[in-house]
């Protein structure tokens, strides 16, 4: 039995799709019996908390192989500690492990975070796999698409910054591959996309699929810092979010090697492809309705 955390967020969502493929028997985790109530038809649920450590073993019950992520809050660390703890108790014999790219030597930001959780893991007698993916396609949805809807534009301090993007999808397809354990017990992978791009490439991408002009504007830092606090962003979140990007301009966010489509065993979702599926989500709602 699999048992699949974070059923109602961006990866475990994609995680429970792929492990429903596989035949497996499984079971998805969600914080509420709304988001419960938004499972997959047929599949079987269960509500518990990572802070609440009483409500784990009863998720655990019967389970062999556990998707661990959380969300990228500072209290991860201590919230995936509880639940892998929990797998300790349960006799769980291995956890596919959702951590960061940076997460092996940049110790600042998210990926410290979760190296703190990995390292944690590694201390346990369970069988691992880690998974350290770098910035999701789908990040483009969530952080860019609201301003270049509004005025054809977003914003960063990424300067000439390359960053190989890659598919939720895709991670989660070598998530469910690595939750049978096998030759994925005791490795690490860093994952990145197919193709690394600047923001202004990926601007000029955005435009060809979209069909209307979008820009990438590079500002410094500081503004950029000045207006994600004036958006009601906490501040450790702004924080976190730029020393991130502090990595990415150091150069480090650009690898492409072909480790994601050895996993896969098929050529990954490219940016055009995201891009193309998605292009309404970068119009404005009337032009989106008319196009
Ligand atoms: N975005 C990127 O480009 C990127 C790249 C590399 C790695 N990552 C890492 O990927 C991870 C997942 O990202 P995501 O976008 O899937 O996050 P997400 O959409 O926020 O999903 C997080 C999930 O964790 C659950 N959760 C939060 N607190 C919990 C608790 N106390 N007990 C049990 N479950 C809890 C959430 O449940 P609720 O819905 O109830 O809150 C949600 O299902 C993060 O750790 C992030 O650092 C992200």
């Amino acid at each position: 039995m699999i048992l699949v955390t974070g059923a109602s967020g961006t990866m475990g969502k994609a995680v429970l799709k792929e492990v429903a493929k596989t035949g497996e028997q499984h079971r998805a985790m969600y914080r509420s019996a709304t988001e419960a109530a938004k499972a997959p038809a047929g599949a079987s649920t269960v509500i518990a908390d990572f802070s609440k450590k009483d409500t784990l073993p009863p998720a655990l019950e019967g389970v062999t192989s556990v998707y661990l992520v959380c969300s990228p809050i500072p209290q991860l660390i201590e919230l995936e500690w509880n639940m892998i703890d929990a797998c300790v108790a349960a006799g769980v014999k291995h956890i596919v492990l959702n951590s960061a790219m940076g997460a092996r030597e940049y110790m600042k930001s998210f990926p410290s975070w979760h190296r703190r959780v990995e390292d944690k893991l590694k201390s346990t007698r369970i069988s691992f796999t880690i998974l350290r993916p770098n910035s999701f396609h789908q990040n483009i949805l969530t952080y860019f698409a609201p301003s270049i809807r509004s005025q054809g534009a977003f914003y960063g301090s990424m300067g000439s910054a390359a960053v190989s993007f890659l598919d939720v999808r895709d991670i989660a397809a070598v998530a469910a591959k690595a939750l049978a354990g096998g030759e994925h017990s005791g490795k690490t992978h860093e994952l990145n996309g197919p193709e690394a791009l600047t923001y202004g490439e990926l601007a000029t991408k955005i435009s060809k699929h979209s069909g209307r002009p979008v820009q990438y504007v590079d500002i410094p830092a500081d503004a950029q810092r000045k207006a994600m606090l004036e958006q009601d962003m906490p501040e450790w979140q702004a924080d976190a979010l730029l020393d991130l990007q502090a990595y990415y301009t150091g150069g480090k966010g650009g690898k492409v090697d072909g480790l994601l489509e050895e996993l896969l065993g098929r050529p990954p979702i490219t940016m055009d492809q995201f891009l193309a599926e998605f292009s309404s989500e970068f119009r404005r709602q009337a032009e989106a309705a008319t196009a």
